[in-house]
């Protein structure tokens, strides 16, 4: 049985009422029914939302101490959270994939998104896809096998 951790930053938690006409009008638990349809037999989705940098940070932690890969939402974390940067590079350090994901794509908004902290250790960064986003990090980790 293997684990992915899906995990999600500050206001995901409101998706299906936040900006609907940026992240669309689905929810989490809509997200993670659709994660587990797309998992394979065996491997469990583990997804999560806080809006405390500390909870996050404690999350990636524990990636690292179960050996568990990671589909990160950092939200507005992404554009200059360096605390939550360098918990992130714990992940990728003990070689274990970490992918970058948003619902949106960063770069066609606002110019203080078009920054990720992130970005420059994470495993790979898939945005603008809705949450095919997260089916896509779904699939490659599945494909590396990892
Ligand atoms: C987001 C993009 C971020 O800029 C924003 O702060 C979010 C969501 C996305 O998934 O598109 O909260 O990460």
């Amino acid at each position: 049985m293997s684990n992915i951790l899906v995990l999600n930053g500050p206001n995901l938690g409101r998706l299906g009422s936040r900006e609907p006409d940026v992240y669309g009008d689905q929810n989490l638990p809509v997200l993670l029914g659709l994660l587990e349809l797309e998992a394979p037999e065996g491997t469990t989705i583990d997804l999560r939302q806080t809006n405390d940098e500390a909870e996050l940070i404690g999350w990636l932690y524990e990636a690292v101490d179960t050996s568990t890969p990671v589909i990160l939402n950092p939200a507005a974390f992404t554009h200059y959270s360096y605390a939550l940067r360098d918990a992130a590079a714990l992940v990728t350090k003990a070689g274990l994939v970490l992918i970058e994901v948003h619902i949106s794509n960063p770069h066609s908004r606002e110019e203080f998104r078009h920054t990720s902290v992130i970005s420059g250790i994470a495993s790979g960064v898939i945005a603008g896809f809705g949450f095919e986003s997260y089916l896509l990090a779904l699939s490659a980790i599945v494909r590396m096998g990892r």
